[in-house]
């Protein structure tokens, strides 16, 4: 008889109640007896979380990638990149973005999500995370390009053609139209969400994480300080609609 209930009692509580039961037992996981959140299991508010790691996973990895690299914007994770740009400038583009291209501003003042400190975290992060101690690849003796545009407008388009025909048509095609190496850089959809200043970085840097050279690599001499400025401004004239052939 006794048994019979025992069993009784226990159908009726696996049958009736273990859903109940199940459901009260898991809102007690991350809680201790008294109910209330563990600590470590307390969600962390955005703004405290000041490790590099998740602040580019979930602001930046989505557009430069997850590692930094093979992402559609320019990959952070690149030796000469971290060689040629200046600390002030990894802050700044982040706190402001870049006008007219997708780079948006994370500054709290200008709209963004991320705090002062967290913007530092993640300009010291790039560098400490992805910068070779032993940092400079191979120059041909030329040294590095400056990251700066030495002057927007000292470059000069029918220059640029003689070192596009030299270093870029292999890959992108006599008028940048592309080949089957590589995509077309004379698009202008593309081309207007490029700011002058990623065009420069991207002919000086390559796009390694693509299979585009550097610069500096290229089984030729590499591109002088000048001849990068004439590539520019090619590029900024065919962002205009420059040789499009009415495309
Ligand atoms: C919506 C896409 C997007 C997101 C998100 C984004 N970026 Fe960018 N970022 C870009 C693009 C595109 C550029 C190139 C802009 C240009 O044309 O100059 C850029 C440029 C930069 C540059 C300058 C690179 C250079 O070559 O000069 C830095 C530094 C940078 N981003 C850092 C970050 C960091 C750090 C985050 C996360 C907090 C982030 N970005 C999030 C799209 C994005
Ligand atoms: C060995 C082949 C090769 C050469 C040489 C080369 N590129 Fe590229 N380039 C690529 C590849 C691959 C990509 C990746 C996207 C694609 O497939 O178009 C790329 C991308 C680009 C982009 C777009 C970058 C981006 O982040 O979306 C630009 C701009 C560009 N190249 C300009 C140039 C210029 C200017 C030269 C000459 C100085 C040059 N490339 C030389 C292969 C090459």
């Amino acid at each position: 008889m006794a048994e019979t209930s025992y069993f009784g009692i226990w159908k009726f509580v696996s049958d009736s109640l273990s859903p109940i039961l199940l459901l009260s037992l898991s809102a007690f996981v991350g809680c201790d007896w008294t109910g209330k959140p563990k600590e470590e299991d307390r969600p962390v508010p955005a703004e405290r979380v000041m490790e590099f790691a998740p602040l580019y996973a979930t602001h930046c990895a989505g557009c430069h990638g997850p590692d930094g690299k093979n992402g559609p914007a320019p990959p952070h994770n690149d030796a000469i990149f971290l060689a040629i740009v200046p600390d002030e400038v990894l802050h700044r583009v982040v706190a402001e973005g870049r006008n007219g291209t997708p780079m948006p501003a994370f500054a709290k003042d200008k709209g963004g999500a991320l705090t002062e400190a967290q913007i530092e975290v993640l300009a010291k992060g790039i560098r400490s995370s992805w910068q070779p101690a032993n940092r400079l690849p191979d120059t041909q003796g030329s040294g590095l390009p400056s990251y700066w545009l030495a002057d927007a407008k000292s470059g000069d388009k029918d220059a640029g053609r003689k070192a596009f025909a030299r270093s870029c048509a292999e890959c992108h095609g006599k008028d940048g139209k592309g080949t089957k190496e590589a995509g077309a850089v004379n698009d202008r959809a593309f081309l207007a969400l490029a700011s002058d200043q990623m065009l420069r970085r991207i002919i000086i840097t390559g796009r390694p994480d693509f299979g585009m050279p550097n610069a500096l690599k290229r089984d030729h001499p590499p591109l002088t300080s000048q001849e990068i400025n004439d590539l520019v401004a090619l590029l900024a004239y065919w962002r205009l609609g420059g040789d499009t052939n009415g495309k």
